[in-house]
C-alpha cells in the first residue's frame, strides 16, 4: 500500500473520508501521515483518534518564507516515507518547486466543476452566476492554482432556494465519494497522464466518473 500524506488546514471532512476508505486493507493507499499547517485544525483530533500519525508545520511561523515552510513540510514527508500527497482543504498555495518535485504524486480536491470557479467562495460564486449544475473536482496539482489534469468530477443540481450552505453540503457529500475513489486509482497506478489529460485505466464500475 502506498504511504500517503493528507494535508489539511481545517475541519478535515475529506481527510476523514480518505481515512475511512483506507481503513480497508484492500485500499491501495495507506494514510501514513496527516499534516496540518495550523495547530487548531479540527481534523487533527479526528486523525489522532484514528491512530494516524499527525504533524503540524505552522505556516504562520514562516511568514513570507514559503520555501522555508515547504522545506519543513518535506522533512515531515520524508520522515514518514511518504510517496503520495493528498491535499484536503489545505489552504496554502504551494511553490512551483514543491509542485514539480511531487508531479503526478500530488492530488487536490476543489469544490467546483473546474475549470469553472477556481479559487475561493466557489458556492457563493456559483449561485451568483446562476449555473444550474455545480460540483467538485479531483485533479493532479500543477503550478497554476486549481489547474491540472482532472481525475474525477461529480455534478450536483443547483436548486431554487439554495443557499451557500445547502449547496455546499450537497457538493461536500460528492467530495467524500469521489476523493477516495480517485486517490485509489492513483495509488493503484491506474492513472496515465498525457499532457493536460489524465486517463484512468480499467476503471470498471467507476468509469463514468473517470473519463
Ligand atoms: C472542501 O470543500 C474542499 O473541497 C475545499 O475546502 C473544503 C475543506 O473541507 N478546498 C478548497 O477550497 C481548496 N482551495 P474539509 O476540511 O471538511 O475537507
Amino acid at each position: 500500500r502506498v504511504p500517503t500524506a493528507v494535508l489539511i488546514s481545517g475541519r478535515g471532512s475529506n481527510m476523514a473520508a480518505l481515512l475511512d476508505a483506507a481503513a480497508d486493507p484492500a485500499y491501495p493507499a495507506r494514510i501514513a501521515l496527516v499534516l496540518s499547517n495550523r495547530a487548531d485544525a479540527g481534523g487533527l483530533e479526528r486523525a489522532r483518534a484514528a491512530g494516524i500519525p499527525t504533524a503540524v508545520v505552522e505556516s504562520r511561523a514562516f511568514k513570507g518564507d514559503r520555501a522555508g515552510f515547504e522545506v519543513a513540510m518535506e522533512a515531515m514527508l520524508a520522515e514518514h516515507g511518504i510517496e503520495l500527497v493528498a491535499l484536503a482543504g489545505f489552504m496554502r498555495v504551494l511553490t512551483e518547486g514543491f509542485v514539480g518535485r511531487w508531479q503526478d504524486r500530488l492530488v487536490n480536491i476543489h469544490p467546483s466543476l473546474l475549470p469553472s470557479f477556481k479559487g475561493l467562495d466557489t458556492h457563493a460564486r456559483a449561485l451568483a452566476a446562476g449555473v444550474r449544475l455545480h460540483g467538485c473536482t479531483v485533479h493532479l496539482v500543477r503550478h497554476g492554482v486549481d489547474e491540472g489534469p482532472i481525475l474525477a468530477q461529480a455534478a450536483v443540481p443547483v436548486l431554487a432556494g439554495d443557499t451557500e450552505a445547502t449547496l455546499g453540503a450537497r457538493v461536500l457529500a460528492e467530495e467524500h465519494r469521489i476523493y477516495p475513489a480517485a486517490l485509489a486509482w492513483l495509488a493503484a497506478g491506474r492513472v496515465r497522464v498525457a499532457g493536460e489529460i489524465a486517463h484512468v485505466e480499467a476503471p470498471g464500475a467507476d468509469g463514468a466518473l473517470a473519463n
